[in-house]
């Protein structure tokens, strides 16, 4: 393994953990499995263990190639976290690949002279864009914990991006929609002539090959310094952007000490702060210890969860934000005690109407399935849950020349301003305002749960919704459900403001919608299902390993072996 100083320089090392769990006799895993977002991305990940990589170096081939086949919801212009457990050592880290705000961002940049948001600008165009970190997270992966070069790990990626993918359906429609905020290079690459490629036409993306040929030669500094910096540069300043070349340069990741918890024996190791996803995991997980869920009726379930997540996402929007900037009280919002504490407030015979929580007041709400969750697990038994976005469809929808990257826009996850809400309809407070350097709160919650029965690893896109689809699939798996039942499970959602039960159709049938509305909910039933969850779960008696893909999307499982 190669390893470059000037990598080693980024990495800022805050916390390192080594959680033990006292375990069964463990069967390694029959064989190793990945789950993501799109055929070719799997493949790519199988093809990368074939290779002589770990689950680590396949998670980078993964995350590559979605960069490429799957641009619109994450890529190397966006940011990512990356959940490790490295088997020989019981070992288990965040890489944290967030992007950070741009040197000369200001918390009031998105506002204008009255102080009120300016459409579109934390949304469209080159000044939403935050500097990205997937580029590092990849780099820092492969020299630290990966077996095979980047030159091995990214040559997927590459050839996707220089020999073309088909075109699909959600891609086309897709780039239908955001192509009205693109900018000219950004048509020129993804509409060539002016035109959406056909379904199965191939797109072959030369400077997006080119960039990634960049990082596999050149590690992070091929990304970060260098004539791909001066495009990235140039080109976001020439759309009204701020960046820098030292805002690139200077550019770190940060490993992180997970979340655990702890619910009915069995442990979730999930992301802490810039996520506010496992903060929020844990707190509900908490929250339902102290009833018998699945003794609960329909409608009782339904209540009950409503009222946990209500009551995590109002402490989201206080308290959560960059760690690195605000003390985020992390072990108390986290403790059982604190749990206990919020189930005095909650009553089984009626809903708790947010306004009655102490706090901040917006309106508002969605979700959607750009982002993109992988699930990988090799036969060593190490493990990897990454989620990893651009935020919007195609993010900002902005590309600087000649670099084949598409930006992500990713300052609208920061609060522009106290209360407005963003594009998921999250609030926020100071603890989430723009400062220059900063990781702008995200929900993505890349989870690994662990019992005697085995380990099972989780996460999906959705904005907003993602804490409360792996809240939905964790207790599917912990009441005794395969991956396939977790992927499947129909889907409710609340987030405290806008003050509404979202909900799948399948998820409550007219009994249980009349039973809630009784006891003073407000429900809605979302137009389209949402989500697009990828889980890889090992059974530790059997040694035998299983993954599945949301029947929402088109992506599927690869099996193969190392
Ligand atoms: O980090 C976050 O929370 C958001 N940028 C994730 C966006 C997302 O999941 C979009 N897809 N629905």
């Amino acid at each position: 393994m190669r390893v470059c100083a000037m990598n080693l320089r980024r990495v800022l090392v805050v916390a390192l953990t080594a959680i033990s769990l006292p375990i069964a006799a463990q069967h390694a895993p029959q064989r190793a499995a990945v789950a993501s977002a799109h055929p070719l991305a799997s493949a790519a990940g199988i093809e990368t263990l074939a290779a002589g990589g770990n689950a680590f170096d396949a998670a980078i081939a993964v995350s590559a190639a979605l960069s490429v086949v799957e641009s619109f919801g994450s890529g190397i212009g966006g940011g990512a976290f990356f959940l490790l457990h490295r088997a020989e050592d019981d070992f288990q880290v965040m890489v944290d690949a967030r992007e950070l705000a741009p040197g000369a961002a200001d918390r009031d940049m998105y506002l204008d002279a009255a102080g009120e948001p300016i459409p579109g600008a934390s949304r469209d165009g080159a000044l939403a864009a935050g500097i990205p970190g997937l580029p590092a997270g990849l780099a820092h992966l492969a020299d630290r914990y990966g077996d095979v070069p980047l030159a091995v790990s990214l040559q997927p990626a590459i050839r996707y991006a220089r020999e073309g993918f088909p075109a699909y359906a959600d891609y086309l429609e897709r780039l239908r929609r955001r192509a009205p905020v693109m900018n000219e290079v950004a048509l020129e690459a993804l509409t060539p002539g002016g035109q959406l490629p056909r379904e199965g036409e191939l797109v072959v993306q030369p400077d997006l090959a080119q960039t990634l040929e960049a990082l596999a030669r050149h590690g992070a500094a091929g990304f970060y310094t260098g004539v791909v910096a001066d495009r990235l540069v140039a080109g976001v300043r020439a759309g009204g952007g701020i960046w820098t070349l030292e805002d690139l340069a200077d550019y770190a990741v940060v490993e992180r000490r997970p979340i655990s918890g702890t619910y009915r024996g069995v442990e979730i190791v999930t992301v802490p702060p810039p996520s506010s996803g496992g903060v929020a995991l844990v707190n509900m997980l908490n929250m339902l210890s102290g009833y018998e869920l699945a003794a609960l009726d329909s409608a009782s379930r339904t209540h009950l969860l409503a009222e946990v997540m209500r009551r995590a996402y109002r402490d989201r929007a206080e308290f959560l934000g960059d760690p690195d900037f605000v003390d985020v009280p992390v072990e108390r919002l986290t403790h059982p005690y604190y749990a206990a504490g919020q189930r005095t407030t909650l009553r089984m015979d009626r809903a708790t109407p947010s306004e009655e929580l102490p706090g901040i007041f917006a309106d508002g709400s969605g979700g959607g399935d750009q982002t993109s969750h992988f699930s990988v697990l090799d036969q060593a038994g190490n493990a990897v849950a990454v989620t990893q976005s651009v935020n919007f469809s195609f993010g900002s929808g902005y590309m600087p020349a000649g670099t084949g990257v598409i930006l992500n826009n990713e300052m609208d996850d920061f609060s522009i301003k106290p209360g407005v809400p963003n594009g998921y309809g999250l609030i926020g407070t100071t603890a989430n305002a723009i400062a220059p350097h900063k990781r702008m709160l995200s929900s993505m919650t890349p989870t690994l749960l662990k019992s005697d029965r085995g380990m099972a690893l989780l996460g999906t896109p959705g904005g907003s919704r993602i804490i409360t689809m792996v809240l939905l699939a964790s207790l599917a798996w912990i009441e005794g459900g395969d991956a396939q039942a977790m992927v499947g499970v129909p889907r409710v959602h609340h987030q405290y403001y806008p003050d509404v039960i979202e909900h799948e159709a399948a998820a409550l049938d007219g009994t249980a919608i009349s039973a809630l509305q009784g006891l003073g909910h407000s429900l809605r039933r979302v137009g389209r299902d949402y989500g697009d969850m990828h889980v890889v779960t090992w059974d530790f008696a059997s040694g035998e390993v299983d993954a599945a893909s949301d029947p929402r999307g088109i992506g599927e499982p690869r099996f193969g072996g190392r």
